[in-house]
């Protein structure tokens, strides 16, 4: 199985993600997703497919190749249980001489200590492969093979990590603000808020260090979210090895305008920086200021503005929410100002918030296309979609 794994509640947006991809690149039938719970998304191995999702799905956290799962609940019977599987099934993606490392997730109620779960996982297939002739050296700073362990009383499943890290990173994003969101969680917003890059300007007033409108970009375009030094560790093993690295981007084309505003003067730099490092083959319109005082003539001077849009924003939610204290009452005035301005803006434009719902709600009406709770990091937030 081919699993994608996702912040709490991605599946419904890394199974739009994945649909759309397939369809460009690897045409056919895209198999049923089976969703385990709400962050974990399974489909039948497929190497094509999962090939694609570690190198262009923008919305996973990672992406893994379930090997197999057994139900020792000690350590003993778990060396075994994976020295036969591995000495018994020979698999392709064991080749002589790779570095690799063992992760271990979730293992609380297994009984014994992360660290000795690791240490039974290591040896058990150091110990297989040398049974095959094979032999495997332990290197985590610099592995080639990376083994993720999901220990639980009464189950371990054993997966190949086949990026080799957390699939946020981008390698283009070098500075970030302190509220800056996770690509991960920008990419899914863009999904769930149905973004059309073919027929919608759009338009981010508070963009920080710019992960709406960059992941914007990447997603419209269909980008590789690899930098071209850089590689996933699946590319040093079968059937991955074989396939092709090349980036071409899978949706190539025009983007309608894309405007992003900032307020604060270092966080504008930096956003400045991130734009120029991510060398996007679009412009995006940055201006520095308030949104507030921003209307057509300054969002798009010289020209008429976009018919249809959509205004995606991530605002601050404040320190007294952020340390559990509810909201202050800035806070309100800024939500209701931000209210304001989108509906003045001329045209049809939809507007996709994340932030408090409670009270995002209470400024911005009951009547939203799409409420769903989400966590951006520790907090617990909504994102709301509406249309004028
Ligand atoms: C939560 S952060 C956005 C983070 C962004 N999504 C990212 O990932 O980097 C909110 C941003 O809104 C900016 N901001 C606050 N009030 C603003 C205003 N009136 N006009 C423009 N930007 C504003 C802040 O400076 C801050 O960078």
């Amino acid at each position: 199985m081919i699993r994608l794994i996702g912040s709490g509640g991605a599946n419904r947006a890394m199974e739009v993600e994945v649909k759309r991809l397939s369809k460009r690149a690897i045409g056919g039938h895209l198999p049923k997703a089976h969703r385990k719970d709400g962050q974990n998304l399974r489909y039948p191995f497929d190497s094509s497919l999962a090939w694609l999702a570690v190198r262009y799905a923008r919305t996973p956290s990672r992406v893994v190749w379930d090997l197999f799962e057994t139900t020792a609940s000690r350590l003993e019977p778990l060396y075994d249980a994976i020295f036969s599987h591995i000495s018994a099934s020979k698999p392709t993606w064991l080749v002589d001489k790779l570095r690799f490392t063992v992760e271990v997730n979730h293992a609380h109620d297994f009984p014994a200590s992360p660290l000795q779960v690791r240490g039974t996982v290591k040896n058990a297939i150091v110990d297989a492969a040398s049974h095959l002739g094979l032999s495997l050296s332990l290197d985590p700073k610099h592995p080639q093979l990376v083994f993720r362990v999901e220990a639980n009383a009464d189950r371990t499943l054993i997966s190949l990590d086949l990026a080799g890290r957390s699939l946020h990173r981008r390698g283009q994003r070098t500075w970030t603000s302190e509220a800056s969101l996770k690509e991960t969680l920008a990419a899914q917003m863009l999904i769930l808020a149905r973004w059309d890059p073919r027929s919608e300007a759009l338009l981010d007033p508070m963009t920080g260090a710019g992960t709406l409108v960059l992941e914007a970009v990447g997603s419209a375009q269909g980008r590789a979210t690899w930098p071209p030094d850089e590689q996933p560790v699946a590319s040093n093993f079968p059937p991955f090895a074989e396939l092709t690295l090349d980036r071409p981007d899978l949706f190539p084309g025009e983007l309608p305008p894309l405007t992003a505003i900032e307020v604060h003067t270092p966080t504008y730099r930096s956003l400045e920086r991130n734009i120029k490092n991510a060398e996007l083959a679009t412009d995006i319109r940055l201006l520095h200021g308030d949104f507030r005082d921003m209307r057509s003539d300054q969002l798009w001077p010289g020209q008429s503005p976009p018919s249809r849009g959509l205004v995606i924003v991530n605002p601050p939610y404040g320190e007294r929410l952020e340390q559990g204290r509810g909201y202050a009452p800035e806070l309100e005035e800024l939500y209701v100002d931000l209210r304001d301005w989108w509906l003045e803006l001329d045209g049809e434009w939809r507007l996709a918030i994340l932030g408090p719902g409670r009270l995002l709600k209470s400024i911005l009406g009951h009547q939203a296309q799409l409420d769903k709770p989400m966590k951006n990091g520790p907090l617990s937030v909504s994102l709301l979609v509406y249309s004028k």
